[in-house]
């Protein structure tokens, strides 16, 4: 006889909790500790000088570039301003279009509508990522730039997402922040498109508590990108002030990376490759075992290899499959969800929905320049991307899971695929 469902008053699988999904934040340590405490003891926490200075974020930057694989790299305070400098490194304001998809972080569309630019929404694919098919119908003569966001942990198809833009001459940015260390046929993300942005906020692969880095082969695009990030100040490619009397080259943030995220962040740096290995082997273990579960296809991983593992994620055959089989393995105790919870999807975003202006005089959607840009947001403009997003599913996968924890995934999934698909 079949086992009832939880959800039918039946013995769930599992009462233990789920730890939280905190790949960095979880292997904090001793070595965390001595390096921040070399920071104080040097009483030099500003990059640029200090009593002693260290040049932690000089070394971080320059290890982070090597594990991408690019020319630079460049620290910043946040995702946020990470995704700001690139950005206007690469020239986007009044009168640009930046395309992206519609499902990625607010962070993505607050960068470009502070730089007073228009975002272009397109849709995703079975990836959950940019569906590479949907970009020309979304290039104008304003296009500046087209963010590749790698969300839930697994990288956009960067292969042909390049293929189409580079008829086009237009620049990729990708945003790392959710992937980092994922990779396609070896090649890190950041380190495909021109430029790439990311988070190391608490709960990213690596992190640093608050941080952020840019990555780019691109002389003149990391050049821009060092004076943005520092007042508009000028400094050469090796990041020292150019000397000249007139050294404010234009205006800028103040976004610099501090030592002691620096000395941290060149912590876990070093730790990462082993935090991914963590995710990798549940990942790799739940996509053999439950891929073929009638009713659910697997999330589409372009290089399964590369992927960051940070999630088990599948798509059913109808929303209404997707939202019964959540209920019941939920009740299970295997905390399942819509990802992200649903809201960094588009149709959720009420300030894009209602064009909020940033400033009073109702910038940038009533900007002049943006006048040939007369961009409407409505939730089911795009019904290819709000059914998958329907159909959607995914599974935190914290390094620190056991063997029998993944077991229990496992059981939840059958017992319930059996009863509810
Ligand atoms: C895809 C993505 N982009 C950007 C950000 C913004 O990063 P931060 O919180 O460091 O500003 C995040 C943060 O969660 C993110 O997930």
């Amino acid at each position: 006889m079949a086992e009832s469902l939880a959800i039918d008053g039946g013995t769930p699988i599992r009462t233990e909790n789920w730890p939280p999904l905190i790949p960095g934040g979880a292997v904090y340590g001793e070595e965390e500790k001595q390096a921040a405490i070399e920071v104080i003891e040097a009483r030099s926490p500003f990059r640029y000088y200090g009593i002693e200075s260290l040049g932690k974020v000089d070394r971080f930057e320059a290890a982070y570039a090597r594990y991408v694989g690019t020319r630079f790299a460049l620290a910043t305070h946040s995702g946020s301003t990470a995704l700001s400098v690139a950005l206007a490194a690469l020239d986007v304001g009044p009168g640009t279009e930046v395309i992206m998809p519609a499902f990625m972080w607010i962070a993505d569309v607050n960068a470009v509508v502070h730089l007073r630019a228009v975002p272009v929404l397109a849709d995703i694919d079975e990836t959950l990522n940019l569906d590479p098919r949907d970009i020309e119908r979304c290039i104008t003569p304003r296009t500046r730039v087209i963010i590749a966001v790698h969300m839930a942990g697994t990288a956009a198809d960067m292969p042909a997402i390049l293929e189409v833009v580079d008829r086009h001459g237009i620049p990729v940015l990708e945003d790392c922040s959710q992937a980092a260390g994922a990779r396609i046929g070896g090649r890190p993300v950041g380190s495909m498109g021109t430029a790439g942005a990311t988070s190391l906020q608490y709960n990213k692969n690596f992190t640093t508590g608050e941080g952020g880095m840019i990555t780019t082969d691109d002389d003149e695009v990391f050049r821009r990108a060092v004076c943005f990030h520092d007042t508009g100040f000028e400094r050469d490619l090796e990041g020292v002030s150019t000397g000249e009397d007139s050294a404010f080259e234009t205006f800028g943030m103040g976004v610099r990376m501090d030592e002691l995220r620096g000395a941290v962040g060149l912590v876990q740096l070093e730790k990462l490759p082993s935090i991914l290995q963590g995710m990798q082997r549940h990942q790799v273990r739940l996509r053999e075992t439950l891929g073929k579960t009638p009713g659910i296809q697997l999330r589409r991983i372009v290089d399964p290899e590369g992927d960051s593992g940070a999630y088990f994620s599948w798509i059913h055959d109808s929303a209404e499959a997707a939202a019964k089989f959540t209920a019941a393995i939920r009740a299970e105790g295997i905390p399942a969800g819509e990802p992200h919870g649903g809201i960094h999807q588009y149709r959720y975003m009420s300030n894009l929905l209602n064009k909020a202006p940033v400033t009073t005089a109702g910038c940038p959607w009533t900007c002049p320049f943006n006048a040939e840009s007369p961009m409407e947001y409505r939730a089911g403009m795009l019904p290819r991307s709000d059914d998958l997003l329907d159909r959607a599913r995914i599974l935190p996968l914290p390094a620190q899971l056991t063997d029998e924890d993944v077991d229990d995934v496992i059981r939840a999934f059958r017992k319930v695929a059996r009863a509810v698909l």
